[in-house]
């Protein structure tokens, strides 16, 4: 049999049908043209016949899409095929997908028709969708539920009419891998001894698997059907699909290639696919964005912490050699920046490492004073410490009695339910120009207080009007340390000047305002630091950790 495994993606059909989802057209065509770039075999752009922006869709897509195969979906009648086929007509690579149910449960309550009923409406669709083109796919529908026999008469009767592939679908997630796997090699055995054993092996007629993940299975189905002789998957990105979703495609894709080993040792061949992995996590980011459906942080793959590393061990053991905790190389699949993530599990070498790759080169005794600093003010405070907090750490260290600004007080009002707007007022001390004080009006107390500290040191946020450098708020967070109404307020900011030059700052404080404020004081004076004093300070570490390295180096030779 081939080893070459076909990915249908159903992103924009299957996947469209998530709840709460919607995209407009260009949406579609930008997801439609990351999946040409993605290496998929098909894409389902629709089902022409439920709307008329779905037949715009399938349409415009056929359009607009080349050296891919697209798919429509229709029913098995002739409305449905016909419209699926005007959707399609202009597509280089026309698909018709024409599926009904096989199911008893589906047959009694859903179709209301006989077995034999079904059976006809199966062949004669699959009979009229090859009139139009040669590329019949049919679906047997809640395949997974249905009397096998019966399901094997459907299968070899809609071979017999012209269906190119034939899709088993796990339409309600309900099958578990060993059944899926003999129902699949129990329709390839019938489909042999019906006289298509040569199809199957040359590829030209093949078993789809399509499979929903009720139960979490969705993947691990899929496989086993791989497995069992299936050479289409259906799937799609990131697993959005109806109620819990489809097979996630970069799993599938994935568990073929790093475990290549496996299918070899059981097929005699590793299973491929056209996919070009690199693309998989800028499609999912693309997908996640436009859908709105959030993925997970800890999804396979795909999700920010699949190769995150934080705790200590794991990242002395990556640091030593990835394949140490590492299955798969982050960048293959289209990660890139550092796979370490400093956190409250974090140790030495994590800290040592990240300070190395942002160019910073530490004796191990100031390593040591860092990383007493780290463990004490960040670890338990943020969950995640970004790399602009560990140089924020650093400054703190080295630094800090050279720090330019203070805050020496401020008052800031907070309203409730009044159109005014708070106010706040600060009085500041700049080590070179002195003290000033400042106002400003914002539309809430933080914003209030931030403008009004910004303003007094000569600095401006994004779009506000005035005098000053400007400066873009990457980030503002606050969190609380403990519970109830007295706990602790503790806030991070992230700063960028207008040369991309990023700092962060931290504050802690019984008043949130007052955290606030403690935050973007700390962020402006390490700014102000990296800047001036900065490479300075670089120079000087390095140096020390020389110095250290050439006493270390010359011990052996003094004993
Ligand atoms: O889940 C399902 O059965 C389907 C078919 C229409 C293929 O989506
Ligand atoms: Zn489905």
């Amino acid at each position: 049999m081939i080893n070459r495994v076909f990915i249908f993606d159903t992103t924009l059909r299957d996947g469209e049908q998530s709840p709460g989802v919607s995209l407009n057209m260009a949406q579609k065509i930008e997801i439609g043209r990351a999946l040409v770039d993605l290496g998929v075999d098909v894409i389902e752009a629709g089902f022409p016949v439920a709307s008329p922006g779905d037949f715009e869709a399938v349409r415009t897509l056929s359009r607009e899409l080349k050296g891919v195969e697209i798919a429509a979906l229709a029913r098995a009648n002739a409305k449905d095929i016909e419209t699926a086929w005007e959707a399609l007509r202009e597509a280089e690579h026309p698909r018709i997908h024409t599926f009904i149910a096989t199911s008893d449960i589906h047959l009694e309550y859903k179709l209301r028709k006989s077995r034999e009923e079904v059976l006809r409406l199966a062949e004669e669709a699959v009979r009229l969708a090859c009139k139009f083109t040669s590329n019949v796919e049919f679906s047997a529908e809640d395949a997974t539920r249905s009397d096998r026999e019966y399901l094997a008469q459907v299968v070899i009767t809609v071979a017999r009419a012209g269906a190119r592939v034939i899709n088993i679908p796990d339409t309600v997630g309900y099958t578990v891998p060993h059944e899926y796997h003999s129902l699949i090699a129990f329709l390839v055995e019938r489909l042999r001894e019906a006289g298509f054993g040569e199809a199957l092996e040359s590829g030209d007629l093949r078993l789809s698997v399509h499979c929903h993940n009720d139960l979490g299975l969705a993947v691990a189905n899929s496989v086993a059907a791989l497995l069992a002789g299936a050479r289409q998957v259906e799937c799609t990105v990131n697993g959005i699909g109806e109620r819990a979703g489809n097979a996630a495609m970069e799993e599938i894709v994935m568990i073929l290639k790093t475990r290549a080993d496996f299918f070899r040792e059981k097929l005699g061949t590793a299973l491929d696919t056209g996919i070009r992995t690199q693309r998989i996590v800028p499609t999912s980011q693309l997908v996640s964005r436009l859908t709105g459906m959030f993925v997970q942080p800890n999804k396979a793959i795909v999700g920010a912490n699949a190769f995150a590393h934080e705790s200590g061990i794991h990242q002395h053991g990556v640091i030593a050699h990835r394949l140490t905790y590492e299955i798969m190389d982050r960048e293959s699949v289209g990660w890139s920046g550092s796979a370490i993530v400093l956190g409250k599990h974090s140790g030495r070498h994590a800290v040592d490492y990240k300070l190395k790759s942002l160019g910073w080169k530490l004796s191990r005794q100031a390593l040591s004073r860092v990383f007493e600093r780290f463990r004490a003010e960040i670890k338990d405070v943020l969950r995640r410490i970004p790399d602009e907090y560990l140089e924020g750490i650093l400054y703190d260290e080295f630094l800090a009695d050279r720090y330019r600004y203070r805050v020496i007080s401020a008052q800031v009002s907070s309203l409730y339910g009044t159109s005014l707007r708070p106010i706040a007022q600060v009085e500041v001390e700049d080590r070179e120009e002195g003290r000033r004080i400042a106002m400003a009006v914002g539309v809430g107390s933080v914003d209030a207080a931030f403008k009004a500290v910004a303003r007094a040191l000569g600095y401006i946020f994004g779009e506000e009007e005035g005098k000053g450098e400007k400066l873009r708020l990457v980030d503002f967070h606050i969190d609380a340390l403990g519970r109830g109404t007295e706990a602790e307020g503790v806030c991070g900011v992230i700063l960028e000047d207008v040369s991309g030059r990023r700092t962060a700052g931290l504050g802690r404080d019984g008043d949130i305002v007052a955290a606030g404020i403690k935050a973007l004081v700390n962020a402006l004076n390490r700014l102000e630091a990296s800047r001036e004093k900065g490479e300075d300070l670089r120079r000087q570490l390095a140096r020390e950790a020389e110095e250290e390295q050439k006493v270390e180096e010359a011990r052996p030779m003094c004993r």
